[in-house]
């Protein structure tokens, strides 16, 4: 199947070609979503591999360069998706970074940089989407927070800040959307195989796996498989709610 028009539902990924994000755009072709997967022009390396790894998906994958920190780009994006390719009906917001060290160290540029694409960026993919989705009366997005957003982690107060305020964006978006088709949640990830984890200094990362109650990290496909259930047509009664995919890192009622 070509990326042309159809009646298949449109999907934009944020962070398209991340860790994560790569499998949500994977898993969501695979129910037969038509995905967009955005992602900086400037990941070339990644851009590369990415369009290998998914050339046997018939064409129902592609990338589309687009910085999320940047509010009118992401406006000409969805004006170019929902002109060239359809309108966007699920919205995932996976693109995110860190900035880790303790307060005391942490500069400004440390602070704004994550913001602008931790938290802005989900602001500025949001705004543009919701207008079509609530005309149309159909709409999922889901918006990657992170138990780090629930508990705190210690050098991470502007991660932890920005992922606490995804939660609390996605509910209030929620409440203003919830009679016209339009759920938004959020998937809260705990510590996963990616290349953000693999950041993490050694002897860290080894106590944090230590204390996953499952006794492993996430792979990208346990939160694709979180996000999927989201986006269903018939997940039209969960919204506002946060789904943590953890292995039991952190419980809460
Ligand atoms: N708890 C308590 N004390 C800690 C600590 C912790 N978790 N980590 C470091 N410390 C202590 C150190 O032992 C050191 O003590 P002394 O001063 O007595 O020597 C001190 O705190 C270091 O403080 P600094 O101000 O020097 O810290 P720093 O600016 O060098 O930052 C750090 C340290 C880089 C943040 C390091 O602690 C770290 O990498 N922590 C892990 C952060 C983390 O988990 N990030 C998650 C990234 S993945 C992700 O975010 C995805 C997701 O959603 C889960």
């Amino acid at each position: 199947m070509s990326l042309s028009k159809s009646d298949s539902r449109v999907a934009l990924v944020t962070g398209g070609i991340g860790g994560i994000g790569t499998e949500i755009c994977l898993q969501l072709a695979q129910v037969g979503r038509r995905v967009i997967a955005v992602d900086l022009a400037t990941r070339s390396d990644r851009i590369e591999a990415f369009r290998e790894l998914t050339a046997t998906c018939h064409g129902t994958i592609r990338f589309e360069p687009c910085d999320v920190s940047d509010f009118k780009a992401c406006g000409s994006l969805v004006e170019h998706i929902e002109h060239h390719i359809g309108h966007i009906d699920i919205l995932v917001n996976a693109a995110g970074i860190t900035r880790d060290t303790s307060l005391r160290k942490m500069d400004p540029q440390q602070w704004h940089e994550l913001m602008r694409v931790n938290l802005d960026g989900v602001f500025n993919t949001c705004r543009h989407v919701v207008e079509g989705m609530t005309a149309r009366g159909f709409g999922r997005i889901v918006n990657l927070s992170s138990v780090n957003g629930q508990t705190g982690q210690f050098g991470q107060t502007n991660y932890s800040a920005a992922k606490a305020g995804v939660h609390g964006f996605s509910m209030a978006l929620a409440r203003e959307t919830a009679r016209k088709g339009v759920t938004v949640n959020t998937v809260s990830p705990g510590y996963c195989d990616t290349p953000m984890v693999a950041a993490v200094p050694e002897d860290i990362r080894r106590q944090i796996i230590a204390d996953i109650p499952v006794g492993r990290l996430g792979m990208p496909a346990d939160i694709a498989r979180a996000v999927v259930f989201l986006t269903a047509d018939d997940a039209d009664y969960i919204t506002g709610a946060n789904l943590p995919v953890n292995g039991g890192y952190f419980m809460s009622f």
